[in-house]
């Protein structure tokens, strides 16, 4: 196997390292504190074409492919996990599904403000009664004589709503055929009948805003629905397949500042006269994260090329994205969960950013499909069975 990089690929991590390092790192503990949009450096991703990696240059974006957005999102989650949430949505849930299922007209519409950065994108699938099971959504889309939609419903969880200018919005348009009722629309949040209701309080990723979102008697045109009506579940399902990949990076990303952070601290810590990194417990803690970490950035990199693939000649990479997520995701929370606890007291304290990157790690287990959902994926995937 062929482990090595494009220079194109290279190029697009190093300027995503730079922007990680110099700008993003300095300021993320300011954002989780405030809870504060990032509106600069968001802007900033955008102009070194950080929020639309894969979206081709014509429609504004960098044009490059999907291991080089699986890089790119490993170094800003490495800078601040929240970041690279605002950042995922924008490429992964927005772009791509927009680029894979939308028209023309749509593409030169609702594409090119986002990947520059100028717009924000959000994609609305959950709702207040329904996240795992999707399909169970209540938000409706009514088809009127002239072609139009009216849709009514609330959408909740919704990661940028707060600031987003467009929404891919999936709503029930003929509730007697279960997945196969659901369409995919644009939404203008600036149209009447689109409205927010309060930002969440998190846990973590605290700069990362997510609002409920409300329609009422809100009207799409003929030329806001994306794909073809009834098609929306497996636009949806489609776009999470490359979604989980973004998050599975910004899992290794944020697992790699946790575990560098913990190297640096055993060789400086000293106990019972000695670096702390030279106790046999401290030892197997080192080696334990280095497997996970490894382990979760080889099969990230794996999705990544799948994805590649799927791309030039079709076929689905739904196994290989949720494998990522899952084994990500849970290193990333064993990685800054030992990673917090080798530096004692000082893990637990906010002048430290192990506590944060503690915290951001959660999420990588429940948004995007919780790791139950990914595991179930998996195994009817691998079984065939339901
Ligand atoms: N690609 C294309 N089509 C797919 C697909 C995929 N990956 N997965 C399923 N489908 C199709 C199926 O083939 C089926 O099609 P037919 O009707 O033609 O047979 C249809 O979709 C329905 O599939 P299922 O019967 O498998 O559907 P289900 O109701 O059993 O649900 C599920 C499957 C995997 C549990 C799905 O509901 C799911 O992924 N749930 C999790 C939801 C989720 O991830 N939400 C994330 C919201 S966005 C977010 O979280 C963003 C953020 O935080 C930043
Ligand atoms: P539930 O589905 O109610 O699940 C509760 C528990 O039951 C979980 O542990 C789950 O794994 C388990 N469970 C459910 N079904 C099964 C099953 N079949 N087998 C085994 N266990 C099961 N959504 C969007 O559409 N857009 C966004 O931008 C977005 N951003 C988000 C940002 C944040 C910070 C958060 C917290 C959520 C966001 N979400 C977004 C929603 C997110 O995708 C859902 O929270 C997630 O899919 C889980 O749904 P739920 O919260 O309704 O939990």
């Amino acid at each position: 196997m062929d482990f090595s990089f494009t220079e194109e690929q290279l190029m697009i991590r190093d300027v995503a390292r730079r922007i990680a390092q110099e700008k993003i790192a300095p300021s993320a503990e300011h954002y989780d504190k405030s809870g504060e949009f990032p509106l600069d450096n968001i802007k900033l991703l955008g102009e070194n074409g950080l929020m639309g990696i894969e979206v081709p240059a014509e429609y504004g974006g960098a044009g490059m492919d999907p291991v080089a957005y699986v890089l790119a999102m490993m170094e800003i989650a490495e800078g601040d996990c929240a970041h690279s949430t605002i950042m995922s949505v924008n490429n992964s849930l927005f772009c791509n599904g927009i680029l894979k299922f939308g028209t023309e007209a749509q593409k030169q519409l609702y594409v090119r403000a986002i990947a520059e950065g100028k717009a924000i994108g959000a994609f609305a699938l959950t709702e207040p009664q329904s996240g795992s099971d999707a399909t169970a959504m209540r938000c409706k889309a009514t088809r009127q004589a002239d072609g139009t939609f009216v849709i009514n419903g609330k959408k909740s969880w919704i990661t940028s709503g707060p600031v987003a200018k467009y929404i891919i919005l999936f709503a029930m348009s003929d509730q007697s055929k279960g997945a196969r009722g659901i369409t995919a629309f644009m939404i203008d949040t600036d149209k009447p009948g689109f409205h927010r209701g309060k930002t969440e309080p998190k846990l973590g990723i605290r700069a990362s805003a997510t609002c409920e979102i409300e329609f009422q008697d809100y009207v799409a045109t003929a030329d806001e629905v994306v794909g073809a009506e009834g098609e929306g579940f497996k636009i949806a399902m489609g776009v999470l397949d490359a979604g989980r990949i973004g998050i599975a990076s910004q899992a290794v990303g944020l697992a790699k500042a946790a575990y560098k952070a913990a190297v640096n601290y055993v060789k400086e810590r000293k106990s019972f006269g000695q670096p702390i990194g030279s106790f046999q417990m401290i030892q197997a803690k080192i080696a334990d994260m280095k497997c996970r970490l490894d382990a979760a950035e080889l099969l990230t990199l794996r999705a990544g090329w799948a994805k590649a693939q799927a791309d030039k000649s079709g076929g689905r990479f739904s196994t290989e994205a949720a494998v990522a997520k899952l084994t990500a995701s849970e290193a990333a929370m064993f990685i800054t969960h030992q990673a917090l606890q080798i530096h004692g007291g000082m893990g637990y304290s906010k002048e430290m950013p192990l506590e944060r990157y503690f915290r951001d790690a959660k999420i990588t287990e429940i948004y995007e499909g919780t790791s139950e959902i990914q595991r179930l994926v998996i195994a009817r995937n691998e079984t065939g069975l339901r």
